[in-house]
């Protein structure tokens, strides 16, 4: 089974992206045969600074090797080292009805934020649908705000083996359900656009300054506190081993146990628990090249897929 997922490079990542979308995309290696890649040339459509593109992409390069992304089992590569999607998305163009990609969520949401729609934004979904194609891939796990993006791929899919014959593989979407959303600071979705969020490779200062500002109510001290409603305790829980997450569990029924106390002991967790990736992370910032020599190696494995995909379909619509 092939099971492929790309993600932007967009900023430094939070703990948000680490529980919501990398930590799933890691434990995808297991289950089969799995490609990821970092969709730079869908970034493009909103990021305007080629030093932001570029730092943005080596980052989340690293991060992803550091979180214990495995480039043996993975094919991980960058989107825009296998072209090969682009002259696909022209293809996939001709067939894709206007109206589907007018009825995208995505694109009407980024319009009503004010981003000025270019031509780039409007058919990102369908290079998406070339990205997810090119590899005949078998299940797309992704967000759920990404779930609309890969049924039209599936639509792309059909629409075109229906014209040319039997080319592309039609894919199965995989909503990650069992993914909760982790709260930020002040309780809402940690997002980088609320600024509430924890960054995965923040330094220790500023990660422990964040911590210490979580809401939290206004429960006095020696009052039992109540778990479920508690930004603290949700995070704790994705850190803390089963006896750590009990423990603290009894102390807020018990009551006489501050927020303060509660924070420190999140910072601990947090911290020990991420000391090995960052450690990893140190090593390969002082080896960038062993990082390019990993995503090339992906690109030639992701390129000799694309290359198998798109001669079958420029045969299929006479272009040979
Ligand atoms: P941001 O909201 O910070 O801009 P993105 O929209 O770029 O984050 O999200 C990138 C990925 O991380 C998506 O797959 C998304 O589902 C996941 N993600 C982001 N924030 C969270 C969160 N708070 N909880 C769970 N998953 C998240
Ligand atoms: N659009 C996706 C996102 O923003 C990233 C992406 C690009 C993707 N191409 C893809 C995800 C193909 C899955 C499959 O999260």
């Amino acid at each position: 089974m092939r099971i492929l997922s790309g993600i932007q490079p967009s900023g430094r990542l939070h703990l948000g992206n680490y529980f919501g979308m990398m930590k799933p995309a890691i434990e995808m290696q297991a289950e089969g045969e799995a490609y990821l890649f970092i969709a730079d040339y869908h970034a493009l459509t909103t990021v305007a600074e080629p030093a932001a593109l570029r730092q943005g992409t080596r980052d989340v390069a690293i991060d992803f090797l550091a979180c214990g992304l495995d480039p043996e089992r993975t094919v991980f590569f960058r989107q825009s080292d296998v072209p090969q999607v682009t002259e696909l998305t022209w293809l996939l163009s001709v067939v894709t009805p206007m109206g589907l990609l007018e009825r995208c969520h995505s694109y009407k949401d980024k319009i009503a934020r004010g981003i000025s729609p270019s031509h780039g934004l409007f058919a990102y979904p369908v290079l998406m649908a070339a990205d997810i194609l090119a590899y005949q891939s078998d299940v797309v796990p992704v967000g759920r705000d990404q779930k609309q993006h890969v049924e039209v791929t599936r639509d792309i899919a059909i629409k075109f083996n229906g014209r040319f014959g039997d080319v592309f593989k039609v894919p199965e979407v995989s909503i990650r359900e069992d993914v909760a959303v982790v709260p930020g600071i002040d309780g809402q979705k940690m997002s980088k656009s609320y600024d509430n969020h924890i960054e995965l490779f923040g330094d220790e200062k500023e990660t422990r300054e964040r911590i210490m500002r979580i809401v939290t109510d206004s429960t006095p001290l020696e009052a039992p506190k109540d778990t479920d409603s508690c930004n603290v305790f949700a995070l704790y829980r994705l850190f803390g081993t089963e006896e750590q997450v009990e423990s603290m569990a009894a102390d807020y029924r018990r009551g006489g146990y501050g927020y303060g106390s509660a924070k420190k002991a999140l910072f601990e967790a947090m911290w020990g628990a991420l000391e090995p990736f960052r450690r990893k992370r140190a090593e390969l910032c002082r080896d960038p090249d062993y990082v390019d020599a990993v995503l090339r190696r992906g690109a030639e494995r992701a390129a000799a897929e694309a290359d198998k995909t798109l001669r079958h379909a420029r045969r299929a619509v006479g272009l040979d």
